[in-house]
């Protein structure tokens, strides 16, 4: 009876405490780098902001689910060569120290893209300055960070949504073959880095075609390109599951990496498809045109859980061939959705909410690993 006694007022408490605190150490809540360890890297796009480390509770979340960082704006010209041949490598230099200290991945986001250009590029007409800019941007840039960081996307967005080639600054200056010069001159540079190309909609057929095309044009030259991203900046409802996965195959049978590097599931109407940062919508004067100001329903929280579902599920089918999956932000509050192509809409594109809480997508995503394995 003694023993009985002791057993119920002492042990019995005891062991249960230990449970609950075992129980809280055992499962913190899931993590999405942890998740997919095994599969592919889990990365996120950072702003000025949480590079200088100025919003703590974004901090936790970047350390707690993420394990490579892609600067969302700093890394662009704009931002590192503001003037003529001055650079300004303050804040790209903090995020190296950040993924360095954190023990996280780093890529280069981008070398060489038509938009956010210094103003100055915006006024050169002439092949030889334009030349001496490009060479001297890439070949300074990506020196510097030649073994700090995992990949560059040397190009950024080179292809008309035909596939034929953008007419960008670039390709009307210095010809089409642009591109594989901007290879070349990456790889001189940087050695040690694996070079991309990134595009947004190059899973769709004839841009996909286009990208193709490029690639294997750059491979002819005998130019090194380690592997495409597709950015992924897609809509709910309307996920193209299978541009995705035929992409998926046909860019790694070019013997290249496959990334998805700036994910994000938009839910507010929009007239295009793409991620033009010069298209722009006219908001009309209609509430319809920006419905979830105060959250979204349930159907919709359920949709964008379905679409990213599906898409980590046919990630992880691939996981052989996929390397990285990176979010565009950390949270819905953070996304450039909310100010593109309409500014000031409230959008809800992401896996954690405003407060930095998981949505149900978050636990989709979760489980298509407990499903999968
Ligand atoms: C966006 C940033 O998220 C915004 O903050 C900025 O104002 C414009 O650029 N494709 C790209 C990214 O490759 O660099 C863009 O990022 C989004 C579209």
């Amino acid at each position: 009876m003694k023993t009985r006694n002791t057993l119920i007022t002492i042990i019995l408490p005891a062991l249960l405490l230990a449970s609950c605190t075992s129980d809280k150490a055992l499962a913190p809540g899931p993590s999405l780098k942890n998740t997919f360890i095994n599969d592919f890297l889990i990365g996120t796009a950072l702003s000025a902001n949480q590079i200088e480390e100025k919003d703590s509770v974004a901090d936790v979340l970047i350390r707690e689910q993420f394990n490579v960082l892609t600067a969302e704006n700093i890394m662009k010209s704009l931002f590192l060569q503001p003037e003529w041949g001055k650079f300004d490598f303050r804040l790209a230099d903090k995020l190296i120290d950040y993924g360095t200290k954190n023990k996280m991945t780093l890529v280069g986001h981008t070398l060489v893209w038509h938009s956010q250009l210094p103003r100055y590029v915006h006024r050169i007409t002439d092949k030889d300055s334009l030349t001496e800019f490009f060479t001297n941007h890439i070949t300074t840039v990506a020196a510097r960070y030649d073994g700090k960081i995992l990949g560059w996307d040397v190009v950024n967005e080179a292809l008309n949504e035909d596939g034929t080639m953008r007419e960008s600054i670039f390709y009307k200056l210095l010809g089409e073959n642009y591109v594989t010069e901007a290879f070349r001159l990456a790889q001189q540079a940087a050695p040690n880095t694996e070079l991309y190309y990134n595009d947004y909609n190059i899973e769709q057929p004839k841009k996909r075609a286009g990208a193709v095309a490029l690639i294997k044009k750059i491979q002819d030259a005998n130019v090194r390109i380690d592997g495409v991203g597709i950015q992924g900046h897609w809509h709910a409802g309307r996920i193209p599951l299978k541009d995705i996965e035929e992409s998926i195959l046909e860019y790694s049978a070019l013997g290249l990496k496959v990334m998805i590097t700036e994910l994000d599931v938009e839910l507010l109407p929009r007239n295009f498809t793409g991620a033009d940062i010069s298209e722009r919508m006219k908001m009309k004067d209609d509430p319809a045109f920006n419905p979830y100001i105060s959250g979204i329903p349930d159907s919709v929280q359920q949709q964008l859980a379905n679409d990213y579902e599906a898409l980590f599920k046919l990630f992880l089918k691939h996981k052989d061939k996929i390397t990285r999956v990176t979010f565009w932000g950390v949270n819905d509050g953070q996304s450039w959705l909310n100010g593109w192509p309409v500014p000031g809409r409230t959008n809800h594109p992401l896996l954690f909410d405003r407060e930095f809480k998981p949505k149900p997508a978050f636990y989709k995503v979760i489980g298509t690993k407990e499903n999968v394995n």
